[in-house]
């Protein structure tokens, strides 16, 4: 595990922005797996400067999203394929054809997650993932469990997720309970893993993360046995972490 301790959330965002980019240009037709929420927000903020500036191209690139909700179709301003249209791919020049996310309003939820799978394999392997980590430590929507599984799947939301959840919503019981999610498998089958955690309320999941037990309880622990993995925090997520100079990358200003 590389880990980058960056200042704060800007910082932490504009690290990872070039990250991405610097992926993207040593391999522009790659296949990048996305993540939603508030933590890559101003990640996509800065790609979308850097496409601007032209230093960085998405023509040739694919995406394929981690999880979307059951039962929001891609116009509600909730779901994850409104989130990735509004904040990041209506800006850049990705071919929107080839950006995928799973359809939350589909007829037989587990045929589209056996298509999604296909879709990933046929695509070659997602070559990055990007990644977030609730506080209770899932990622993508693969929630605390005594298993966890492989493949692209339905899934209920843990208490805790619809909780976090439900500051973007009018009211708690707006918050879907069922969503679609990659599975551990697909997320640990990418080339290269980048994750990012901001703020101290992540702070005792990431000591977890970086150092704790792997176990299915907390799903980002699996993320210790994979070979490619960048995890990129603010100081604030960093708290707990008893760092001595050398184990960790601590990103200037000059990034
Ligand atoms: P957040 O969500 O970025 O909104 O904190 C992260 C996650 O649940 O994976």
């Amino acid at each position: 595990m590389k880990l980058i301790v960056t200042k704060d959330y800007e910082e932490m965002s504009k690290v990872a922005a070039k990250e991405i980019s610097d992926f993207i240009n040593s391999k522009p037709e790659a296949v990048l797996g996305l993540a939603t929420g508030g933590t890559p927000k101003g990640l996509y903020e800065e790609l979308i400067k850097l496409n601007k500036q032209e230093i960085v191209d998405f023509s040739n690139v694919t995406s394929i999203n981690l999880d979307e909700y059951i039962g929001l179709s891609g116009e509600h301003e909730q779901s994850y394929r409104y989130f990735m249209d509004h904040n990041f791919f209506n800006y850049i020049n990705i071919d929107k054809s080839k950006t995928f996310v799973p359809n939350g309003l589909a007829d037989n939820i587990d045929l589209e997650c056996i298509e999604y799978d296909k879709k990933i394999a046929e695509l070659g392997g997602i070559d990055l993932q990007l990644l977030g980590i609730g506080s209770n430590g899932h990622i993508g929507f693969n929630e605390p469990a005594e298993y966890l599984y492989m493949g692209t799947h339905q899934t209920n939301l843990a208490k805790d997720t619809i909780e976090a959840n439900s500051r973007f919503f009018k009211s708690i019981d707006e918050v879907p309970r069922k969503a679609i999610t990659m599975g551990i498998g697909g997320i640990m089958k990418a080339k290269k893993i980048v994750l990012l955690a901001s703020g101290e309320n992540k702070a005792e999941v990431v000591k977890e993360l970086v150092s704790g037990k792997i176990t299915t309880e907390v799903p980002a622990s699996m993320l210790q046995m994979h070979r490619d993995v960048v995890i990129v925090i603010d100081e604030a997520a960093a708290k707990f972490l008893s760092l001595h100079s050398g184990e960790y990358i601590k990103s200037s200003s000059g990034l």
